[in-house]
């Protein structure tokens, strides 16, 4: 009796001794399967600043990447990685990711749909958002300027497989991506269809829009729409028909 107590305590710590010197072969093959548990500590460099699952956090800018489309994620891992966006901390992060690696992490995140964050509240003048939302909706025709809604698709959840959601978003992220696109330091695929609708947009546009989206509430689906048959208003490298 005594014996096979000593016995089980013996194998107990062995086993312990062993979980800790394998730890990482250990995770990944515990209950839950291999790939979430690996995918598990993949992420735990991203969810710091972006959120454990992805949704963004309060602070103004940090983006919400969860439930966007998995293209659209790869083609901005891609973009950090080289050069088409310069965001230094991801850029050093993703240097040395192959693109297989990226695109596992785009899956897992588009496949997430944790709740938004609160959308803004700052008082603002009823002229500016009028003026945002009619941009979002209508365009600017006299302009040449499309409605956002007719690539981010009418619900503003983003179009499979490479236009993302507006939605989510703070104020000051959309206006700084706005800012990035007209001084060039955000590229996508060539024809990149939002350098030229950002060029086209005054100040006073890209506060409006900007505004106005962040205070949309959740949608009350908020997947992206599934990749439409219709033409889109400008050809999109990133989003090919
Ligand atoms: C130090 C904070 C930080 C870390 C760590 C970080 N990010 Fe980011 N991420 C940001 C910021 C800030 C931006 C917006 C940068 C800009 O201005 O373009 C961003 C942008 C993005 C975007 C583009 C979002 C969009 O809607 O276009 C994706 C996708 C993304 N990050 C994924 C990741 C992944 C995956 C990891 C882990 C491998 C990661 N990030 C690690 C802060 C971070
Ligand atoms: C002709 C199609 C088209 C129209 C119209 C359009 N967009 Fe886009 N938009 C795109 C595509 C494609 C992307 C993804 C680009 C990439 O891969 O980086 C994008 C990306 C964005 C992003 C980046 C989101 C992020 O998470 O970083 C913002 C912000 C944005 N668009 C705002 C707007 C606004 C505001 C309007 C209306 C004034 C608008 N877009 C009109 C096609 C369009």
């Amino acid at each position: 009796m005594y014996r096979k107590t000593i016995g089980s305590a013996v194998l107990f710590v062995l086993c312990a001794l062993h979980a800790l010197s394998s730890g990482a072969a250990f995770a990944a093959t515990d209950a839950a399967g291999a790939m979430p548990q690996s995918m598990d500590q993949r992420i735990r460099a991203c969810t710091s600043c972006h959120g454990v699952q992805g949704q963004g956090r309060n602070n103004d800018y940090f983006p919400r990447i969860a439930g966007k489309p998995a293209e659209y994620l790869f083609n901005q891992l891609i973009a950090f990685r080289d050069g088409g966006r310069t965001y230094p901390p991801m850029g050093y992060l993703l240097a040395f990711l192959p693109d297989d690696y990226l695109r596992q992490i785009s899956e897992y995140f588009a496949a997430l749909q944790p709740p938004y964050p609160q959308s803004d509240h700052a008082a603002l003048p009823p002229k500016l958002l009028a003026a945002g939302e009619k941009l979002v909706m209508h365009g600017d025709p006299a302009r040449g300027i499309p409605a956002c809604i007719a690539c981010h698709g009418a619900r503003m959840t983003g179009t499979q497989p490479g236009i993302p959601g507006l939605l989510g978003l703070h104020a000051s992220y959309i206006a700084g991506q706005m800012g990035t696109w007209r001084s060039g330091t955000r590229h996508a695929l060539a024809p990149d269809c939002m350098r030229t609708i950002a060029l086209k947009l005054n100040d006073n546009d890209i506060a409006a829009v900007s505004n106005w989206l962040a205070r949309q509430p959740r949608p009350a689906d908020p997947r992206p729409a599934p990749a439409s048959a219709e033409r889109l208003p400008l050809a999109c490298g990133s989003q090919p028909q």
